[in-house]
């Protein structure tokens, strides 16, 4: 039984169609990346799916009484203001010392209760932001763009304590993201989404796909060049990623502009 569907969904925004006949569906335990360059409408379909935002037509399905953790692509947490992980974890809802313990615990933050988010790192914050998502025992996180901001060591490290929440909690993950590489390695199942969905399916099947190449300005032997380095190189040692991503750069388009590349975001992180 699917976690949540979409069945030929479009959705407008401003008099425009920005989704057009997105069909999926969503399984219990799965991680399923959604690729696309920016303004390719992979926010919008997060919050069709839970629903944020209507949908223009189509339908959209949640099983009775899903339980979602949702972290935005933008919290507008104001750094200045003082305001400890902890407490953090209480808004807007009152939560217990054994949860919001149990929640910082399972995302490696244990000792980071006591902190002020504005002294957090990237890395830190977001992994306060997947411990707030994770209250409430949810049946599926939905993710938007969780890495942004942070460099390449982080970015593996988000997307291996990810795969351990799924396997610890057995909840699914629908993630956004619009880098190539890391998603590649760490996701059941990518959906490259450009407006409509361009193709889906395992990463193996998606690198080699012409949409996917095409859609990220890859060259004929780019993407799947990529995905085998990145898997070679999947226990080499923090930097294995940065080989497969100067692979990449050769191709990149300015799609990628902020997505973080090896920069961090002082205004974002
Ligand atoms: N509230 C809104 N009003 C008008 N246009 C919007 C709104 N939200 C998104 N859009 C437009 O919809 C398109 C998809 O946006 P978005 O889903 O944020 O893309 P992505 O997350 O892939 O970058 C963009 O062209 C954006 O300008
Ligand atoms: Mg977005």
């Amino acid at each position: 039984m699917s976690l949540i569907s979409a069945r030929h969904v479009c959705v407008r925004q401003g008099g425009v169609e920005v989704l057009h006949d997105i069909t999926l569906t969503l399984a219990a335990g799965e991680i399923v990346t959604i690729l696309g360059p920016n303004g390719s409408g992979k926010s919008t379909l997060l919050r069709a799916l839970l629903g944020i935002v209507p949908v223009a037509s189509g339908r959209v399905e949640r099983k009775a009484g899903l339980r979602i953790g949702y972290v935005p692509q933008r919290l507008h947490i104001d750094r200045a203001l003082p305001m400890t992980a902890r407490r953090f974890l209480s808004l807007p809802r009152r939560v217990g010392e054994a949860e919001a313990a149990a929640a910082l615990s399972r995302v490696g933050m244990e000792a980071a209760g006591g902190l002020q988010l504005a002294a957090l790192s990237g890395g830190q914050l977001q992994r306060v932001l997947l411990a707030r998502a994770l209250l409430g025992a949810p049946d599926m996180l939905m993710l938007d763009e969780p890495t942004q901001g942070l460099d390449q060591a982080g970015e593996a490290g988000f997307y291996r304590l990810i795969e351990e929440v799924r396997a610890q909690s057995g909840a699914a993950v629908l993630m956004v993201s619009h880098d190539l590489h890391v998603v590649m390695a760490a996701s059941d199942r990518v959906i490259c989404l450009n407006g409509h969905i361009c193709c889906e399916g395992t990463p193996r099947v998606v690198s080699g796909a012409p949409e996917y190449r095409a859609l990220f300005g890859l060259g004929t032997q780019g993407a799947l060049a990529l995905y085998q380095h990145v898997h070679d190189h999947e226990h080499a040692g923090p930097n294995a990623h940065l080989h497969a991503q100067e692979h990449h750069h050769d191709h990149d388009h300015d799609h990628d502009q902020d997505s973080g590349h090896g920069a961090k975001e002082p205004s974002d992180a």
